[in-house]
């Protein structure tokens, strides 16, 4: 058994949503310790919280330019290896960056950067560096999302039709509507989320599945997006016609404000000679649509799927896994590429979906405030 990966976390304190989907996925898999932190911008709260979860407090230090300086002071068998960022979006850029410049693996939350300008700037840091970089678009690491992307790939639907990607929550809701309350939450500061709200936070999850699943490019885009009050300068839904590579058309639709939905994430391809529909709230039912033949549901385990299915599911079918899985998934391929080994490329999100999905968030603002243009990706 090679040893475990030296894990630092920066972010995912025991106030965040995402920090224990993170601590939970690092050990599913037995490849990766915790040993040092930044949780919080305080720093006896990230001390309080390290004491909370049991890990050494020695090197839980203030803030993340302490943590790159006195980790260089360690011998390279002690030091922290990859660090993975969980704080809100303003800090990726300066903490990845920091991190490859100083020769650390990077595991990196969505949406990567603040603009595009910057994670052009992190995939020049990225390849001089020649450290790994994952983003956790949490969802490709889903097993059945990782069949439909191969079943794709071998043809089984044939010419790709049409592609619909939706992304609705409804928890900004009994926020929006009070100013108050609006300005007290992150994702709708512009200077701590970026320039779109609910495009950044959820439609570029939809965005990247729909590229993950087809192997397909955007190629252009045209949005819409509705702010529901005048002064609020952060979109909270939004529709996007895209066109694909060979022709494909389809559409992503996101929102923060469709009441009552939770976390509504559901994938649509349709082809010549099928369709897949997949739901993230239900995640290990896929269902394929052939023409002419009754309709199939593919489940996790079973020997009828493709390896990358099969590598990411870890009990016999009928034991469900989830989201904590999804995740681990994508820690377990980046371990592999930390250590040497083989992986595919599916395994987990890499730098150049970073770039994509900063160009199609900025490529979403610039359509809307043109006047609905459609735009051209890079
Ligand atoms: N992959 C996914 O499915 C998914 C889901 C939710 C959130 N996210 C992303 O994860 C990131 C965090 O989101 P969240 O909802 O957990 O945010 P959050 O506000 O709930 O938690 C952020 C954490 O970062 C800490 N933090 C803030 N400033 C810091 C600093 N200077 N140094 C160290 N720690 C600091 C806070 O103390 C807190 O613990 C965001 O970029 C978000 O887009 C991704």
């Amino acid at each position: 058994m090679p040893k475990k990966i030296r894990l630092g976390i920066l972010g995912g304190g025991g106030d965040s949503l995402i920090g224990v989907l993170h601590r939970v996925a690092a050990f599913i898999n037995d490849n990766y310790e915790i040993v040092g932190a930044v949780f919080s911008p305080v720093h006896q709260d990230s001390l309080d919280f390290a004491k909370q979860i049991d890990i050494p407090t020695n090197r839980i230090y203030p803030d993340f330019e302490t943590l790159i300086a006195e980790e260089l002071k360690l011998p390279e068998e002690e030091r922290i290896q990859v660090c993975s960022v969980q704080t809100p979006n303003f800090l990726h850029f300066r903490m990845a960056k920091g991190l490859l410049e100083n020769g650390f693996h990077v595991i990196c939350e969505k949406p990567m950067t603040m603009t595009y300008v910057e994670a052009k700037k992190l995939q020049e840091a990225h390849k001089t560096s020649g450290k790994v970089f994952a983003l956790t678009h949490t969802y490709t690491g889903y097993p059945m999302v990782r069949q439909m992307r191969e079943m794709i790939k071998n043809g089984e639907l044939g010419r790709i039709h049409k592609v619909d990607a939706r992304y609705y929550q409804g928890w900004i809701n009994p926020i929006i509507h009070d100013k108050e309350k609006r300005a007290a939450v992150w994702r709708l500061d512009p200077t701590k989320a970026g320039i779109s709200s609910c495009m950044g936070d959820i439609g570029v999850h939809a965005f990247n599945m729909l590229e993950f699943t087809t192997g397909l490019k955007v190629k252009a885009l045209l949005c819409d997006f509705n702010y529901l009050y005048d002064e609020n300068v952060m979109d909270v839904d939004g529709t996007v016609l895209v066109r694909m590579d060979k022709h494909v058309k389809g559409v992503i639709r996101a929102s923060q404000v469709a009441t009552g939905e939770e976390n509504g994430l559901a994938i649509r391809i349709y082809g010549e000679k099928g369709g897949f529909v997949w739901k993230q709230e239900n995640p290990n039912f896929l269902y394929f649509f052939t023409e002419g033949k009754p309709l199939q549901v593919y489940k996790p385990g079973h020997p009828y799927n493709s390896k990358l299915s099969l590598d990411g599911t870890k009990l016999p079918p009928g034991h469900p896994e989830g989201i904590f899985d999804a995740m681990a998934n994508i820690y377990l391929g980046a371990a592999k590429a930390i250590r040497g080994e083989e992986y595919d490329d599916g395994e987990f999100p890499t730098m150049e979906d970073g770039v994509r999905g900063m160009n199609f968030i900025e490529g979403t603002v610039y359509s809307h405030k043109q006047g609905n243009i459609w735009i051209d990706m890079d």
